[in-house]
């Protein structure tokens, strides 16, 4: 890793988020929730820029992959077949005296509570992660339904309607955005491990002899997402292969991204053979197979996977963008001043640019600049406190161009756009700024 790299304190990145809008422990005025968290207006826009640019990424700009969006809640025997009612679960370990939970795997001595520090541990318990409701009027076990734990079931159990309507032939894939719910043991380290969280899945099928090509170009192209189009630096992230598989893969990595607490997972991509279709066909009944149209043959294909976290992605980039630079302030008495800025992607950035009159007399003009170029751009108007103040605050949202209508641009027609890595300026025509702008951002 690069040795300028100082990542922030977690407590810093929460503080800023809360403050500025980002993210919000979910019902706040009620004490919060542990491991729920709800996105302000910035965070909403973050979250919603990364979402669509996968989205592109993975789904339009490809004519082998389409879409899907299911219901959160299906059929119970979706997660009968998946495993997850038998097997999704954490060992888990309570202490005696404080009454503390942890994960097993958690622990660097199972004996021990890292908390309270009594050596009086319970033995080890199986603690199932699926979000259990009901259905209907009735609150029995016949009601019971469950919270997906994980996007890509439902492509699984889709498939062969998507297949149909699209009429792909293999080997195509089927994306999907949305919720997950897992009951976490320990959910921590701000939104990296949550409760309720957001998923980004692809699942591609294809033939089996070719499984592993794919895998290797799935690899190589969830790593340029987020070292080319996000650009975080490819000495941040990190690929680690599996070593311990399930008996039907035949390889699966994580790519983990170094977090101020350490290195943590933001996306799989894994081999997963023929096991889910399989086991739908299985408990559905239904046969899963494809019919190769030109030899006849019907098989079930092969399966790889690309799955990854958006509040992650999100986690990731406010981490990776987050500085304190020393910045010389004109106040008297002061030298030195420390600028909070985060360097977020202009592509992903809540707000693209920002236009700031420098007095509210030049209102009119700066309006319409503005309106001019919110057309095609996420863009803030801004005439509220002093110049200084309105840059400091949208360095600390990450806009990366603040845009100054003066008294000069009057005569000029031209306005200042102050960048926000060097904090240089550059005076630009006011007819040439959104076309400017958009070749900055996404040229
Ligand atoms: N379908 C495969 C699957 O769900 P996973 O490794 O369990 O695999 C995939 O999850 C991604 O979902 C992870 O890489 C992570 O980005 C995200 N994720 C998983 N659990 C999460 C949690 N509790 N909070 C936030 N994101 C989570």
């Amino acid at each position: 890793m690069s040795e300028d790299y100082n990542p922030v304190s977690m407590d810093k990145l929460v503080s800023l988020c809360k403050r500025r809008g980002l993210i919000f422990q979910s019902s706040e005025i009620y004490g919060g929730i542990n491991g729920f968290w709800d996105y302000g207006p910035y965070g909403v826009a973050l979250r919603r820029a990364v979402e669509q640019l996968w989205w592109r990424h993975m789904v339009e700009d490809r004519e082998n992959v389409e879409g899907l969006d299911s219901t959160i809640i299906c059929h119970p025997r979706v997660w009968e077949a998946s495993g997850h009612l038998e097997q999704f679960s954490d060992a888990m370990v309570d202490c005696r005296q404080c009454k503390k939970r942890y994960r097993l795997d958690q622990l660097d001595n199972p004996d021990l509570c890292p908390d309270c520090g009594a050596g009086e541990m319970t033995a080890p318990r199986e603690f199932n992660l699926m979000m259990k409701t009901f259905v209907g009027p009735v609150f029995d076990e016949d009601h019971a339904a469950y919270l997906r734990a994980e996007t890509c079931q439902p492509i699984f159990v889709n498939y062969e309607l998507v297949r149909n309507a699209s009429r792909q032939k293999l080997p195509f894939g089927i994306a999907q955005i949305g919720k997950a719910f897992r009951n976490e043991i320990n959910p921590r380290f701000f939104t990296f491990r949550s409760r309720e969280f957001v998923q980004m899945e692809m699942e591609f099928f294809c033939r089996d002899d070719e499984a592993m090509q794919w895998y290797d170009y799935w690899r190589e192209q969830r790593w340029r997402f987020y070292t080319e189009l996000l650009g975080v630096p490819a000495d941040r992230l990190r690929i680690q292969d599996h070593e311990n598989l399930a008996h039907y893969a035949r390889a699966a990595l994580d790519i983990e991204f170094a977090f101020p607490f350490g290195w943590g997972e933001i996306e799989g991509v894994h081999h997963r053979g023929t096991w889910d279709l399989t086991r739908h066909e299985e408990y559905s009944g239904r046969d899963m197979r494809y019919l190769d149209q030109e030899s006849g043959e019907r098989f079930h294909p092969t399966v790889v996977e690309t799955s990854c976290g958006l509040d992650r992605i999100c986690l990731m980039l406010l981490a990776n963008g987050y500085a304190e630079d020393l910045a010389e302030t004109k106040k008297a008495g002061k030298q030195e001043d420390v600028r909070v800025v985060l360097r977020l992607p202009p592509r992903v950035a809540p707000v693209q640019a920002a236009v700031l009159p420098l007095s509210r007399k030049l209102a009119v003009p700066a309006r319409a600049l503005f309106d001019q170029i919110r057309r095609r751009l996420r863009v803030e108007y801004d005439e509220t406190g002093s110049i200084g103040k309105r840059y400091r605050r949208q360095d600390e949202i990450g806009t990366p161009y603040c845009i100054t209508y003066d008294f000069d641009s009057e005569n000029d027609h031209s306005v200042t756009i102050r960048h926000r890595d060097r904090m240089s300026q550059e005076r630009v025509a006011v007819s040439r700024v959104a076309a400017w702008l958009e070749e900055k951002i996404t040229g």
